[in-house]
């Protein structure tokens, strides 16, 4: 889906332009997700598992770019990438047409700066217009910041999952799953 690129101000003064991530973002999205993948343990993937290539990020984001309900939010602040922010589908069936995800991470050295927020603010906000009824997230236990972030945007928890990550030390961490109703 593509998008009027939208500006705001973060706590620190700076102008964040968030717009549709498009295939020209593809390896500024790839080193991304090396690096946030290293910088937090909330994420899904071990660093060295981001092994996408050029030319599937760019296919993979012109697919989301060209869809009617998907977005990949992306974060700017003078021309530097600080995070992104996706809604996507649940699934191609009628019966689950009115429920999407959410995916957020940003750099951590953005983090804390209300950039989140409003980044996820944005992209619910899109998500109703275009007629999700509910949006859904996973969160991993422990990822205190992220849920106050969900909860205040509305999010409540409907269930646990237990040992939904294993980490390389061999310890577990459950997840919450996470809804906010539109309605
Ligand atoms: C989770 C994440 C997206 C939040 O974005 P952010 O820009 O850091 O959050 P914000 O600065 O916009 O803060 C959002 C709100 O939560 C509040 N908040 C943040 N951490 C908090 C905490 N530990 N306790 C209470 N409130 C907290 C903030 O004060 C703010 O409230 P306000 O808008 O009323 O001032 C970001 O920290 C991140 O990318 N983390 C790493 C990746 C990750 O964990 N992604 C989520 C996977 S499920």
């Amino acid at each position: 889906m593509k998008i009027e690129p939208i500006t705001f101000t973060d706590k620190m003064g700076r102008t964040v332009t968030l717009r549709a991530a498009e295939p020209k973002d593809a390896q500024a999205l790839i080193d991304y997700l090396k690096v946030v993948n290293a910088e937090t343990p909330f994420l899904l993937r071990e660093p060295d598992e981001c092994s996408i290539t050029l030319e599937n990020e760019e296919a993979f984001l012109q697919g989301i770019l060209d869809s009617e309900r998907e977005i990949m939010l992306i974060g700017l602040i003078d021309g530097k990438h600080v995070g992104n922010c996706s809604i996507a589908s649940i699934g191609s069936y009628k019966r689950v047409s009115h429920r999407c995800g959410v995916a957020i991470a940003l750099y951590q050295e953005y983090c804390g700066c209300g950039i989140g927020r409003v980044m996820l603010e944005t992209a619910l906000d899109i998500a109703r217009k275009a007629h999700y009824e509910q949006a859904e997230l996973e969160v991993i236990e422990g990822n205190t910041n992220a849920m106050a972030l969900y909860e205040k945007l509305g999010f409540k928890k409907y269930g646990t999952f237990p040992n939904n990550m294993k980490y390389k030390d061999g310890s577990y961490r459950d997840s919450y799953w996470m809804m906010k109703q539109f309605k």
